[in-house]
């Protein structure tokens, strides 16, 4: 489906819906609630609320991770963009677009951008960042796919030399193997022109990681449980929100922080649409987010086993978080 608005200059695809698309919600769902331990995979948080929601947590004091990421790259992104000197930025996992800003004024600023492609699966996220973005960058076109990055197939823009970014350290929410199996499918779409900007939160004191994760104000737990609406919404599922509790532990073996949702009762969970009958002990959990912490050594390991070589590597002032920029091997 392709939807075309504001004259010409945005053009959103829907591949949510296409034939073998990897956003599939009622598979998803039986696979991982069928699973011991129970898992949901967190791209199902995202409608308008959770999009919303991971807004006003990258707000938070506690979350670090967006104004650490925003101290690089308001300090890097002129040298990236001189490195590169893209006609267009891809950004996979691209929400609302708002450190993205920072790319493009530097990309505004050399007369070199023409195009921005978001591809991300909120399809409320995506329509209005891309409805500010042309508003506020009145010669930019923007090119997205509302769709899951993880079969990433016609990337926009082909052709342009392209700066792709993955920003938000949403590379943490991938396991290594579907991060390197992401990142190699990325950088077989990549010419020698092309570069790869990707975000890596890292490893740090435990409490601050926690913390980060489970804020006092309850909006990450909402957030949380947002994929619970959204299953009781779409697939007419029974889940009683006030029945599981949000946490967030840290997982040293695979230094990953984990969010869960605790059944706080012996509890079944009817979900109609799929024919499933989900039986809970209390204090049971279903894990609906992963969130892997790098080091330098780990993150330029991942890269170059997915044939990507790093060519700069930029930590924020209290090293919280790193960018790196990274081209294709050979
Ligand atoms: C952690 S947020 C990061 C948002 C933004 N890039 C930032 O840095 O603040 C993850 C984003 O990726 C999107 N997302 C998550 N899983 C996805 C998937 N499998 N395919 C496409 N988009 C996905 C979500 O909708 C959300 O916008």
């Amino acid at each position: 489906m392709t939807g075309d608005t504001a004259g010409s200059r945005i053009v959103l695809r829907n591949t949510l819906r296409e034939h073998a698309s990897p956003y599939d919600l009622a598979g998803d769902a039986r696979a991982g609630l069928s699973s011991t331990p129970k898992t949901l995979p967190s791209k199902y948080f995202y409608d308008a609320r959770g999009s919303h929601l991971f807004e006003m947590i990258t707000r938070l004091p506690q979350y670090y991770l967006t104004r650490a990421e925003t101290e690089i790259l308001e300090r890097e992104a002129g040298r990236f963009v001189e490195a590169v000197r893209p006609r267009v930025l891809v950004e996979f996992g691209s929400g609302a677009a708002r450190k993205t800003r920072i790319l493009l004024d530097a990309m505004l600023e050399r007369g070199l951008l023409e195009g921005y492609g978001p591809v991300d699966v909120s399809a409320q996220a995506s329509r209005h960042a891309a409805d500010t973005l042309i508003r506020d960058y009145p010669d930019i076109r923007v090119e997205g796919v509302i769709g899951d990055f993880e079969r990433p197939r016609d990337l926009p823009f082909p052709g342009r030399r392209r700066l792709m970014a993955f920003l938000g350290s949403t590379i943490g929410n991938l396991e290594p193997v579907q991060a390197t199996a992401f990142l190699t499918s990325i950088r077989k779409e990549m010419t020698a022109a092309d570069a790869f900007l990707v975000g890596f939160d890292l490893v740090k004191d435990v409490v601050l990681l926690e913390r980060a994760y489970d804020d006092e104000a309850g909006v990450t737990a909402k957030f949380n449980l947002n994929v619970l609406r959204v299953l009781n919404r779409d697939l007419g599922a029974s889940f009683d929100l006030e029945m599981f509790r949000h946490r967030a532990v840290w997982n040293a073996g695979n230094s990953r922080i984990e969010m869960h949702l605790e059944s706080a009762v012996e509890q079944s969970v009817r979900i109609q649409s799929i024919g499933l009958d989900v039986s809970f002990a209390a204090g049971e959990t279903i894990r609906t987010e992963l969130s892997h912490k790098y080091t330098r050594e780990s993150a330029v390991g991942l890269l170059e086993a997915s044939g990507l070589r790093v060519e700069s590597w930029c930590t924020d002032e209290s090293d919280r978080f790193a960018l790196a920029l990274a081209r294709a091997l050979g």
